[in-house]
C-alpha cells in the first residue's frame, strides 16, 4: 500500500520523505490556502524533492478550463497528478486529460457509481473521502470496499486513494480491504510508527544498558 501525505507544507513532506516511507503527496486549494504561499512555487518545491506523485487541483469549473490548467499543471513536472472534481464537467476534462496521458486524480468522490465512471473515463486514481462521510454518520470505509470490489470485478486499471483520513484505524482498514493508497496529515503518518510499547521498551533496555561493565 501506498501511503502518501495530504499537505501542502514542504517541512513536513521535506521530514517524511527523509523517512523514506513517503510516495507521493496530494494537495488541495484550501491545504495550499493554509500555507499563504503562491500555489506553483509550492508545487516546484514538492517536486523537487524527489516525491513521485503530487497531486495538483483545478479550479476551474467547465470541462475546457479544466483541461487547459490540468495541461499546464502537469507540464509544470513530471510528477504532477491534475485533481479534477468529480462534476459532470470534471468527467468530461478527465476523459480529455487521461486520452492525452495525463494521470488524473478524480476528487471529491462520495458513492460507488461515482467511483464506477471516474474509471470509465480513465482516471488514474479516485479519491473517495471517507472521514467527510463519517461524519455525515455513514461509514466511509462501506464505500472504500465496495469500490474495491467493483473495480476488481471489472479489472479497471484506476487506483483507490483513500482520502480525508482522520487516525490510523483509517489506514489500517483500507489496507485490510486492498485499498492502493492512503492519503493522510502529518499528524496520522507519525502515529502509524507510534507505539508506547516500543518507547517504554527503548527506556528499559537503554537504562539497563548502563548496567553493563563498559571495561
Ligand atoms: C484528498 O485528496 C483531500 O485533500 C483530503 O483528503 C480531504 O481531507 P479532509 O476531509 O480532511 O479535508
Amino acid at each position: 500500500m501506498k501511503l502518501f501525505l495530504d499537505t501542502a507544507s514542504v517541512a513536513e513532506i521535506r521530514t517524511m520523505w527523509e523517512t523514506g516511507i513517503l510516495d507521493g503527496v496530494t494537495t488541495n486549494p484550501t491545504l495550499v490556502a493554509k500555507e499563504g504561499r503562491r500555489f506553483e512555487e509550492v508545487l516546484r518545491e514538492i517536486c523537487a524533492l524527489g516525491v513521485p506523485s503530487v497531486s495538483a487541483e483545478v479550479v476551474a469549473t467547465t470541462a475546457e478550463a479544466m483541461v487547459g490548467e490540468g495541461r499546464h499543471l502537469r507540464g509544470l513536472h513530471p510528477a504532477i497528478y491534475v485533481k479534477v472534481p468529480m462534476t459532470p464537467a470534471g468527467l468530461r476534462a478527465t476523459k480529455v486529460l487521461a486520452a492525452e496521458g495525463t494521470r488524473v486524480n478524480m476528487t471529491l468522490v462520495f458513492s460507488a457509481t461515482q467511483a464506477l465512471l471516474a474509471a470509465k473515463v480513465g482516471a488514474t486514481y479516485v479519491s473517495p473521502f471517507i472521514g467527510r462521510l463519517d461524519d455525515q454518520s455513514q461509514v466511509g470505509m462501506d464505500l472504500i470496499r465496495d469500490i474495491v470490489q467493483i473495480y476488481r470485478n471489472y479489472r479497471f486499471a484506476t487506483q483507490v486513494l483513500v482520502a480525508s483520513i482522520r487516525h490510523p484505524i483509517h489506514v489500517l482498514e483500507a489496507a485490510k480491504i486492498g485499498a492502493d493508497i492512503a492519503t493522510m496529515p502529518y499528524g496520522v503518518m507519525e502515529k502509524l510508527a507510534q507505539h508506547p510499547l516500543t518507547d517504554l521498551g527503548l527506556a528499559r533496555f537503554l537504562k539497563d544498558w548502563e548496567k553493563v561493565p563498559k571495561a
